[in-house]
């Protein structure tokens, strides 16, 4: 699988059958290289939860692309009213789809969606675990440590996208228990540094993880596992 880290919470990922981006927040990401307009191709776009910076240009880029949108039932029917092509999901629910296996996982947070008119009830927030060809990536979404966590081991994940930016997720020192609880074999910490309110420092998450793999991606780097 191809991962490329756009920044923040945002990810694209590549296989045969798939060319998807998790959480699009991308023309307002302050560490974002790429403009919406760069994304030359996309077939489904995965939405966390409601906030701002994971909800992002969702509408824009589906309907460019006519890309499916996989997220809780609550966004779904919000984008489903603005002519946006959706498969709603919820938190524990597993699916098949044409590129692999998705399951919506849980997590400690909010999911209001901002809009002109005030905000919106997003749902509850999720994260992904998404299964290609044996493969397993986990998007945490945005959230405090969990207990659920620890269900996350018997999945085998290949690779966790893990918060670590504290005040709204994680910070360090509860990322690396999660680590602890997931047991992938590697970790990307996301969701730190793009603003003011959620500094870390990377190395510090690395040096604490010992079972695991960290990998730390700049904005604009890609990898393949
Ligand atoms: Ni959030
Ligand atoms: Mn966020």
């Amino acid at each position: 699988m191809k991962l490329n880290f756009i920044g923040h919470a945002t990810f694209y990922f590549e296989t045969e059958h798939v060319k998807a981006i998790i959480d699009p927040f991308i023309n307002g990401n302050p560490v974002s290289k790429i403009k919406t307009s760069d994304i030359r191709n996309l077939t489904h776009i995965f939405v966390t939860h409601g906030h701002n910076d994971h909800l992002g240009d969702t509408v824009e880029l589906a309907k460019k692309h006519n890309a499916l949108v996989i997220t809780n039932y609550e966004i779904a029917s919000y984008l489903a009213e603005q002519n946006v092509s959706v498969h709603p999901m919820h938190i524990g629910g597993r699916t098949t789809f044409d590129f692999g296996d998705v399951k919506m996982t849980s997590a400690l947070h909010g999911s209001a969606i901002q809009t002109e008119s005030g905000l919106v009830d997003g749902g509850n927030p999720g994260g992904f675990l998404i299964t290609i060809d044996g493969q397993s990536i986990y998007h945490a979404g945005d959230t405090g440590l969990t207990m659920d966590m620890k269900l996350l081991e018997i999945e085998h994940i290949d690779m966790a996208l893990l918060p670590i930016g504290g005040n709204f997720t994680m910070d360090i020192r509860d990322a690396i228990r999660a680590v602890d609880f997931i047991k992938p074999k590697k970790v990307v910490p996301m969701h730190y540094n793009t603003f003011g309110l959620i500094q870390a420092d990377p190395d510090l998450f690395k040096s604490g993880v010992k079972n695991s793999e960290v990998i730390i991606m700049s904005p604009g780097d890609h990898l393949e596992f």
